[in-house]
């Protein structure tokens, strides 16, 4: 005999009451257990969309969703843990550099990753443009690698909040994924279940994120600040740009590439800038009293990656995969490039096949964009200003289409901003 009975439950929030703490334990135990059926949760997440959530309904949800599958727990590994999430965006390669930039000051970074869907890609994808590597661990694996390492990139177990893997699939398919409570709550049960102690949010904004508008942002923020905080998570979130891509490249191996450069004391100043505002939060937090920029000058955070990959079977000194086929655009005209939009970025890299459509298509690790110049530089008509890289020549033509109107060249120089725009704290 059930607790609840569903439709009530669903009537509760259709008629923008609040849910009590026993109707959302319930609920979603019961729909991690299938007494609850999709088309009910369908319905109840749109209730959710359209009526919100309040605090103490969030954080109960978030609790449920934890309690419906593992917690780990790293206290026995004697070292601070620190932990980054972003909320997704195009050329977002930082934990590529960030997990092995902030273990070489002694911190342990579980960073459990996860794939890309859609234009946003995924972490795991970009690692594994790098021959050997793997991306699948046991919780062993894990523990004895942050001990002996530091960094950890890998898969997120199954075990992990399985109540959100179910949910997000479903949110996926019913229009239901755009919902701060619901967005917030799910990212942190994830991250409160893997049993960090300090946690930096990356929430991005601008045309290649969830979250258009600063406002929105700053309340997913704000939403995710307190859940983890009343967690006993430490949790700050830093609002940064994702209006332009990230860097000047989108796609597998060319943001490994990129990444090799900022832990090689180069790469694009926007990359190196957020990988070091982000490090320096997660070092503050861990206790830890440092500028991360001298680790990436100096070789110690390069030293650390490679021990990263190795740990996981990689070949740090491999060649990365290389396109069968290229295309480059040019620059119409001459004058500075006053936009250069991220989503249509995103959506060419992942037409030219560095991203999926399905969740067990499979991706090409050459796929993606070169980008020769970004907003803010000074171009000449004829300039190259993109090169589109695919193992299949035949996707040029959908990539072009979308990033027709992508770009603005104007006269006048745009305002130069910082890739960091705010930051909240508990
Ligand atoms: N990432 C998640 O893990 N969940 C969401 O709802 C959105 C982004």
């Amino acid at each position: 005999m059930e607790l609840f009975d569903a439709v009530d439950v669903i009537r509760t929030k259709r008629d923008r009451g609040e849910l009590s703490n026993e109707q959302i334990d319930w609920v979603i135990d019961a729909y991690t257990r299938g007494a609850v059926g999709e088309e009910q949760m369908s319905a109840l997440a749109m209730a959710i969309f359209l009526n919100g959530m309040n605090r103490r309904e969030i954080a109960r949800w978030t609790g449920a969703m934890i309690a419906s599958g593992d917690r780990m727990d790293f206290s026995r590994l004697g070292k601070p843990t620190a932990d980054k999430h972003s909320t997704g965006g195009v050329g977002d390669k930082i934990t590529l550099p960030l997990a092995p930039l902030v273990a070489s000051y002694g911190v342990a970074v579980p960073q459990l990753s996860g794939r890309g869907l859609g234009h946003t890609g995924g972490t795991l994808d970009k690692m594994e443009a790098i021959p050997g590597w793997r991306a699948a661990l046991s919780n062993e694996e894990v523990m004895s690698q942050l001990a002996d390492v530091g960094a950890v990139i890998c898969a997120a177990g199954s075990g992990l909040a399985p109540a959100d893997k179910k949910l997000y699939a479903l949110r996926d398919t019913t229009a239901t994924v755009e919902c701060v409570p619901l967005i917030a709550s799910s990212i942190m049960s994830k991250k409160i279940a893997e049993g960090t102690d300090s946690l930096v949010l990356d929430v991005k904004v601008g045309s290649g994120a969830f979250m258009k508008t600063i406002d929105q942002a700053r309340e997913l923020a704000r939403t995710m600040v307190d859940l983890g905080t009343d967690a006993g998570v430490k949790t700050v979130a830093l609002l940064t740009d994702m209006d332009t891509p990230l860097g000047l490249t989108a796609g597998n191996a060319v943001e490994v590439r990129e990444s090799v450069e900022v832990l090689a004391g180069g790469g694009p100043k926007d990359v190196v800038d957020l990988t070091v505002a982000l490090a320096r939060e997660m070092l503050q937090s861990a206790g830890v009293d440092a500028d991360p920029a001298e680790a990436l000058a100096d070789g110690r955070a390069m030293d650390s990656w490679n021990a990263m990959i190795r740990a996981q079977g990689g070949d740090p000194d491999a060649p990365l995969p290389t396109p069968r086929e290229t295309e480059t655009l040019v620059a119409p005209a001459d004058g500075y490039i006053t936009r250069m939009d991220a989503l249509a970025v995103g959506v060419a890299a992942w037409r030219l096949g560095a991203g999926r459509a399905r969740k067990e298509d499979p991706v090409q690790l050459a796929a993606g964009i070169e980008l020769h110049a970004t907003r803010g530089d000074k171009v000449r008509a004829g300039d190259p200003l993109l090169t589109l890289h695919t193992d299949t020549p035949e996707r040029f033509e959908r990539a072009k289409e979308v990033l027709k109107g992508a770009i603005d060249v104007g006269a006048e120089a745009p305002p130069s901003t910082n890739v960091v725009f705010e930051r909240i704290a508990p």
